[in-house]
């Protein structure tokens, strides 16, 4: 198949916590276009079936793909535990998640050989983050803590808020009993909440960003694809953004988060897809 290199990057999530993937591409990759798809309609994955997500995720890999991207980047945790292994069957262009990045690293950086992973429901259920760190180090152990509350918490804009602190140090209290040293971000809005998490945790305890490791993750797939952008951008909107619903709620956070001026967010109805 020819794709060509100078073809944007599709990312994906649930809604605005791909951002924070987003984010780390544009950092990392300058060159690189995006198309980003944010699934505000129909957010929270996090609650939802295997099924549901693969449903949703199909849709958007055929709404991204019809954007003529070249690869694309499950920037959601629950839908890259959920659906990645599906979707990779059925697309002919490169396709990465960020759980397999986030594990990569956090058994790479345990000592005591003892992780934990804070996410959604669905991505603790599906024991990915476990089985993956143990794939390539059996005896790390690896404690997983569903939280939540946070999502909304970071929607509502409440980032710094001492409802969270106090929600956060709940969550947090069974994994600081647990001796961890490496603990997973494993939701794209927990990266919101780093600093919280910082200090409740600890200077002991170091914080695994899947985002910024799929952003490497990425720089490597491509390079091996012979993907990789040479031409300077030159379009008028490089980053352009869709979402199913609440265009303009998601421009405003879209602003509030990322190192560039959020212009072109359009309102696509994913049903007819
Ligand atoms: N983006 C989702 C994730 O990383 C969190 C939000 C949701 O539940 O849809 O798991």
């Amino acid at each position: 198949m020819n794709i060509d290199a100078n073809s944007p990057i599709g990312v994906f999530d649930s809604g605005i916590g791909g951002l924070t993937v987003a984010r780390e591409i544009m950092r990392n990759l300058p060159m690189e276009k995006i198309v980003y798809f944010g699934d505000t309609a129909r957010l929270p994955y996090g609650s939802k079936s295997k099924e549901t997500v693969i449903r949703y995720s199909r849709q958007i890999v055929k709404f991204l793909q019809s954007q003529g991207v070249k690869a694309v980047v499950v920037a959601c945790n629950t839908a890259s535990a959920l659906a990645l292994d599906t979707l990779e069957k059925e697309i002919d262009i490169p396709i990465i998640g960020v759980v397999k990045p986030g594990a990569k690293v956090a058994a790479r950086e345990t000592v005591g050989k003892k992780v934990g992973v804070i996410a959604t429901e669905a991505t603790i259920n599906s024991q990915l983050y476990r089985e993956l760190i143990q794939e390539i180090d059996p005896e790390i152990s690896v404690v997983g803590k569903a939280c939540p509350l946070f999502v909304p918490l970071v929607e509502e804009g409440w980032r710094k808020d001492p409802v969270t602190e106090i929600v956060a140090r709940r969550y947090l209290k069974e994994l600081q009993e647990e001796d961890i040293d490496t603990l997973i971000l494993g939701c794209t809005h927990y990266p919101l909440l780093r600093g919280l998490i910082a200090d409740i945790m600890g200077d002991d305890v170091r914080l695994v960003n899947p985002a910024y490791e799929t952003s490497l993750a990425l720089k490597q797939l491509l390079t091996q694809h012979n993907l990789l952008n040479q031409k300077n951008v030159e379009e008028e909107f490089p980053y352009r953004f869709y979402v199913s619903d609440a265009a303009e709620k998601f421009k405003s956070f879209a602003n509030s988060i990322l190192p560039y001026d959020v212009e072109m967010t359009k309102q696509i109805n994913l049903e007819n897809i």
